[in-house]
């Protein structure tokens, strides 16, 4: 199990969170530090990162979960995603993920969302992502997922 912290993330943060991102190629964009909650080493290096972030909608997304490849399958991410999940109790919340990550999140209640119940900004990227679906295997393909309670 891998010592760290969670706490929220500070300016300092910002450098060495928007590099994991970048470093895990997931959505580069709504990146706002004040957003994230972190976990670090005792020493304070950045282990993980995620955050919820809020759509002009007012929809709310669990977003930018990454942890840093020597640092997975020690429960970082399930810790990052718990705490955001009682940090921030508005329902409902939704995310994207590969498919193959679906599994991750039905632990926490996500389920699939269909296409006719999407707000507005998750239907463009559905959209968007049934255009890429052909050259995708199913594992990749894009998840939208939705936790209610
Ligand atoms: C996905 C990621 C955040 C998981 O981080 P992690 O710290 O290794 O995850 P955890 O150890 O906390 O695992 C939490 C649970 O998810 C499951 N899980 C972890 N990685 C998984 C994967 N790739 N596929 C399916 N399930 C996975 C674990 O089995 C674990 O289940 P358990 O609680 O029943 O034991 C990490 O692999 C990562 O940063 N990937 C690259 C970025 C990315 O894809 N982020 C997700 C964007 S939607």
């Amino acid at each position: 199990m891998a010592d760290f912290v969670l706490r929220p993330a500070g300016r300092e943060d910002f450098p060495s969170i928007r590099a994991l991102i970048r470093d895990t190629r997931i959505n580069p964009t709504g990146l706002d530090w004040h957003r994230f909650v972190v976990a670090v080493t005792p020493s304070g290096v950045l282990l993980g990162c995620g955050q919820i972030k809020p759509h002009r909608d007012g929809v709310l997304e669990l977003a930018s979960l990454a942890v840093q490849p020597q640092a997975r399958g020690q429960g970082i991410a399930r810790a990052i995603v718990l705490h955001l999940l009682e940090k921030e109790p508005s329902r409902p919340l939704f995310l994207t993920c590969r498919s193959r990550l679906g599994r991750l999140y039905r632990k926490f209640g996500f389920t699939p969302v269909s296409q006719e119940h999407l707000p507005p900004y998750f239907r463009l990227l559905s959209w968007l992502g049934n255009l890429f679906r052909g050259i995708l295997d199913e594992q990749n393909r894009l998840l939208i997922m939705r936790l209610e309670k």
